[in-house]
């Protein structure tokens, strides 16, 4: 039995760090364990210009604590009025990393989301042409399909059409939730990537239910049948360059999460890494946790490979169930149970 594996360092490419107190009560947390981190734009209001981005990095690295060395990857919220020129030149400078395509009204934060993709074309053909990823929260917004549906009818009914018009566009498929989506990406040529969280790899959608309604498990897309997890499953496991990490960490405050509209979001930064590992493990994939975690995102990104390592070891270790941490009270993926890997102090 394995009981230590050492890892380049990983990055997590989908990451929600927020603002204000909860930025400096939840960048520790990331920065902890990522060396780089892909960072949401969808604050209030978005980030959807390059001089937004820029001040919103200096905010997250004035909260990183000293000693550790962390880059937030930037990233443009794309709206209908998109602006192509200053999307480039924000690329072009290093402050975008990549754009994210919301659709409107799909999520938290997504009221100013593009309400049509024709809308935004011109940008879209810019970024196709400079290499600078599209980052897709793909599911559909037509409340009459059914919630549990809505990312297998967004690939058929937007991102096929997508990919088939601008076959050069680098798109990342955030966060993928379906069996429908691993065949989408697997079968779609070496441009199309997904990133995929720890909870879709851990619940299905009996845990937002398991003996009552349980919030702290729902997140979107949210989680679905269990052929779909397994499907996930096998896709992080299966060394595919075409799969990565990207933990979706989006933490709300517990009075939001817990009331009769509670939000969207599972906070899973604190113990992301020892999440992921518990899965590899426990699918006796632990050589493919490199891979998924440090490699295949760089790569798709085009970006450097971390230098250093991280080691972590088979020691259990229990999370807590609630973190009070810069006055915010959060719920942290898995609150009150044992994860059996840690990493390495
Ligand atoms: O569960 C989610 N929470 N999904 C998203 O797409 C947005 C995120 C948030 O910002 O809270
Ligand atoms: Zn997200």
């Amino acid at each position: 039995m394995t009981d230590q594996i050492t890892i380049r360092r990983p990055d997590d490419w989908h990451v929600h760090l927020r603002d204000g107190d909860i930025m400096r009560a939840v960048v520790p947390y990331t920065a902890a364990q990522f060396a780089r981190a892909i960072v949401m734009p969808n604050l209030s209001p978005p980030v959807t210009t390059s001089a937004m981005a820029a001040d919103y990095r200096v905010r997250i690295l004035a909260a990183v604590p000293e000693g550790l060395d962390f880059t937030p990857l930037m990233t443009c919220y794309l709206t209908d009025a998109a602006d192509a020129d200053d999307i480039a030149a924000g690329f072009a400078q290093g402050i975008f990393t990549a754009a994210k395509l919301y659709p409107a009204n799909a999520t938290t934060g997504s009221a100013h989301g593009v309400t049509d993709v024709t809308k935004i074309m011109p940008a879209l053909e810019k970024m196709a042409s400079i290499g600078m990823p599209l980052l897709i929260h793909g599911e559909v917004t037509d409340s009459e399909v059914d919630i549990f549906d809505r990312e297998a009818v967004f690939i058929d009914r937007i991102l096929s059409g997508l990919v088939r018009d601008l076959p050069e566009l680098k798109i990342v498929f955030e966060h993928i939730t379906t069996e429908d989506a691993v065949q989408f990406v697997d079968s779609a040529g070496t441009n199309v990537a997904a990133t995929i969280t720890p909870q879709h790899l851990h619940i299905n959608r009996n845990a937002i239910f398991a003996g009552g309604i349980r919030p702290h498990a729902y997140c979107l897309p949210v989680a679905k049948r269990e052929k779909h997890r397994l499907a996930l499953r096998k896709a992080a496991i299966s060394g595919s360059v075409k799969y990565f990490l990207g933990t979706d960490s989006a933490p709300h405050e517990i009075h939001a999460k817990e009331s009769a509209c509670g939000c969207a979001g599972i906070f899973n930064a604190p113990y992301a890494m020892e999440s992921y590992a518990a899965v590899f493990d426990e699918e006796g994939a632990l050589d493919k946790l490199d891979g998924f975690a440090s490699l295949h995102g760089p790569q798709f990104y085009g970006l450097p490979l971390n230098k250093g390592t991280i080691t972590l070891e088979r020691k259990a270790i229990t999370v807590p169930e609630k973190l009070k941490t810069g006055g915010a009270s959060l719920v942290p993926f898995h609150g009150g149970d044992q994860l059996v890997w840690q990493i390495a102090k």
